[in-house]
């Protein structure tokens, strides 16, 4: 696997071809991201950190050959482009269906994955070509592993109160101003307007082209569900917590594209905290 960096101002942000996965992103001389002690580079499996993408499908699927979570972050990305302006630095990585993804998912695609590096944020655009004769069926989203000093002393803010629970196997609503962690999390929230904070450090929006709702998934496996995870340490989970913007098959809801058409998420993440800068 190759990894590209790109640089902006003093900011860097490193990815990865496997999974045009985001591994590390420094702003203003401090790392976002968690990427576990553990995380295996040897594209055998997905990599434990950083900024998975979640394409086309979340969790497990209907489609019997296709891996939970999809395929794009098991896929070899292909560097499209890199373009400087006076505002960002940005890598573009291409992904277009080929004879493996149709053993998983018949449909005829081009992805394309922006990653836009800004003084201040990292913004991620993934654009959705549908090649296909008929709609093309997906769900998306960013995996965002945040790297935490201590996970129980966070406060993540605007969320909605309905969830579904994927612990409990229930929607569930809990007027939380701010959620807390303090045990095993595995939520999505749904109809969320998308404008999220984790501390006063992060404000991480998200736009979905087609649609003013996105969902969001907040997820820490807490201490039992580390210790299943062969490539995450028994402690890590202190360290981090992942909170994923998406658009997902919720309350039935399908999410499609239209022949040709091209379907567009994105996510900012902006630090909150600057310090002044002197660049
Ligand atoms: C989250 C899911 O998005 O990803 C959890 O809500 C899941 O249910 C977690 O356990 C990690 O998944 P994986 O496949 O990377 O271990």
């Amino acid at each position: 696997m190759d990894v590209y960096s790109i640089e902006f101002k003093n900011n860097t942000c490193k990815i990865s071809d496997f999974g045009a996965q985001i591994i590390s992103c420094i702003i203003q001389g401090e790392e976002m991201l968690f990427l576990s002690k553990k995380a295996v580079f040897d594209c055998s499996k997905p990599i434990r950190g950083g900024i998975p993408i979640i394409f086309p499908v979340f969790g497990d699927s209907k489609y019997p050959n296709m891996p939970k979570h999809g395929f794009a972050r098991t896929s070899k990305w292909i560097l499209h482009s890199s373009n400087l302006t006076d505002d960002y630095q940005e890598i573009t990585f291409k992904l277009e269906s080929n004879t493996e993804t149709k053993t998983m998912w018949k449909y005829d695609f081009i992805l394309y994955y922006h990653v836009r590096l800004r003084i201040d944020s990292l913004e991620t655009n993934l654009e959705i070509h549908n090649k296909s004769e008929g709609i093309l069926p997906f769900e998306c989203l960013f995996h965002n592993y945040f790297g935490v000093h201590d996970v129980s002393n966070i406060e993540i803010g605007g969320l909605p109160i309905h969830y579904y629970n994927q612990l409990t196997g229930r929607m569930e609503d809990k007027f939380r101003l701010t959620n807390i962690i303090d045990e095993e999390v595995d939520k999505i929230f749904d109809e969320s307007t998308m404008c999220v904070t984790l501390d006063t450090k992060y404000m991480i929006h998200a736009y979905y082209n087609k649609n003013m709702h996105v969902n969001c998934v907040l997820w820490n496996p807490w201490v039992e569900k580390s210790k299943l995870l062969n490539d995450f340490g028994d402690t890590e989970y202190k360290k981090m917590v992942c909170i994923e913007p998406g658009v997902l098959n919720t309350h039935n809801k399908l999410t499609y594209c239209k022949p040709d058409e091209v379907c567009n998420f994105t996510q900012i993440i902006i630090k909150t905290d600057r310090k002044v800068s002197h660049i």
